[in-house]
Formats: C-alpha cells, sequence, structure tokens
C-alpha cells in the first residue's frame, strides 16, 4: 500500500477526511487486530468465536474473520498449496488492515502455519496494533478431537497437504499471547484474552475530558 503521497503504477492514495483516530474517538475505543493462529482442531475457532461474543456484550464493535468461512467467498479460489495459504493469509491481513481503519476490532482465526507470512500480516500494523495469539495445542490432542473428521482423511490419504501431517506447522516464535487448550477451558482462555486486551493493551479509550 502506498500511503505516503507517492504514487505507485499511475496510482494515487486518497487521503481520508475521517481519521482512523476519529472513528475510535466516536467508538470509545481503540481498534486492534487479533490474529489467531494454530492447528486445525486447536480450538481457534471457538475462542475467536467466545472471545467476539464477549467483547460484543463489552459494547466493542469487533468481528471475526474465520479462515474456514473466508474461503466460502473473498477466498474460495485458493487451495492449500504453500503459494495459496500465502495469499490467504495476504489477504486477510489486508481485509483486516481496512477494519483496523474503520475503527473496529478484527479477530482472524486461520492456521496461517508460515512465521514469514505472520510477520508479514504483523507489518501492515502500527506497534501494539497487531496481537498474536497462539492456540497451542499438540498435534496428537487435535488428531483426537478431530471435530471434522480430516486427520482420519489425511492418515488415510484421501486428504493432502494437511496441516501437521504432510505440511508443516511452524510455531510462532513471538506471540503476544500462548493459549494452550491442552489445559485451558473456553471461558479461562477467554478471560485471560480479556485481561490481556482491557489492562495490557488498554483497549478502552478514556474519552472524559
Ligand atoms: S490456512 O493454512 O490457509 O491459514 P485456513 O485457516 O484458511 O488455512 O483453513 C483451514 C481450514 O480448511 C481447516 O479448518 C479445515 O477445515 C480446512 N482444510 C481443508 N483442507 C485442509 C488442509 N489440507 N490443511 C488444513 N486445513 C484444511
Amino acid at each position: 500500500m502506498n500511503n505516503n503521497g507517492e504514487p505507485k503504477n499511475n496510482v494515487f492514495w486518497h487521503q481520508s477526511a475521517i481519521k482512523k483516530e476519529d472513528r475510535e474517538k466516536q467508538h470509545g475505543h481503540k481498534s486492534i487486530m487479533i490474529w489467531f493462529t494454530g492447528l486445525s482442531g486447536s480450538g481457534k475457532s471457538t475462542i475467536a468465536n467466545a472471545l467476539q461474543h464477549k467483547l460484543f456484550q463489552k459494547n466493542i464493535n469487533v468481528y471475526l474473520l474465520d479462515g474456514d468461512n473466508l474461503r466460502y467467498g473473498i477466498n474460495k479460489n485458493l487451495s492449500f498449496t504453500a503459494e495459496d495459504r500465502q495469499e490467504n493469509i495476504r489477504r486477510t491481513a489486508e481485509i483486516s488492515k481496512l477494519f483496523v481503519d474503520a475503527g473496529i476490532v478484527v479477530i482472524a482465526a486461520l492456521i496461517s502455519p508460515f512465521e514469514k507470512e505472520r510477520l508479514n500480516a504483523r507489518a501492515l500494523f502500527k506497534q501494539g496494533e497487531f496481537i498474536e495469539v497462539y492456540i497451542k495445542c499438540s498435534l496428537e490432542e487435535c488428531e483426537n478431537r478431530d471435530p471434522k473428521g480430516l486427520y482420519k482423511k489425511a492418515r488415510k490419504g484421501e486428504l493432502t497437504q494437511f496441516t501437521g501431517i504432510d505440511q508443516p506447522y511452524e510455531e510462532p516464535r513471538n506471540p503476544e499471547i500462548v493459549i494452550d487448550t491442552n489445559k485451558l477451558s473456553i471461558d479461562v482462555s477467554v478471560e485471560i484474552l480479556i485481561s490481556y486486551l482491557f489492562d495490557k493493551a488498554s483497549l478502552v479509550l478514556n474519552t472524559k475530558e
């Protein structure tokens, strides 16, 4: 994105009359990106949904971008090759950036298996605006849960390029938060995230003059 006034390929950036900060002030909270990464079956979608609900109840403008759901629409032309996963992450990060610019708290829940792509996603945001949450769960446990029956299919060779089986998952090196779902319940996981957002990230703005 070229938003520093320099035209790029004869395309010109148009400055909005409304700034992100104006929108944040109107909403009474910051806009941030919460990026969930982890193996299939680790609990990303479940915890992300529960977090979204809790934030909504607290009058936070929040929207969840779930990897599976995005693959029904904007990402429907993408497969699970490393190259397509890279494009999946790039698009989701760019869409998330628009949400953040719109003053919204956006949660993305994607396997996003590669560190490089996650770092590229992070680089789109300002310091403190991107919160990476590693939903950590052993492959053994994910495979035991197998909520969609996909690990079984992958083991039988009916599904290829499956993360953790015949494609790698690179653990995040420096995530802001690690949630170990081998040990933690959904409620406790959400509590940890809520206290990080409200205390550490100072999500709510003090709008009293
Ligand atoms: S990502 O790697 O590109 O980030 P994403 O989160 O969008 O993946 O999609 C993962 C979902 O696609 C899984 O929850 C699962 O339901 C489905 N899926 C289908 N094929 C695969 C595969 N080969 N590897 C992982 N997930 C798969």
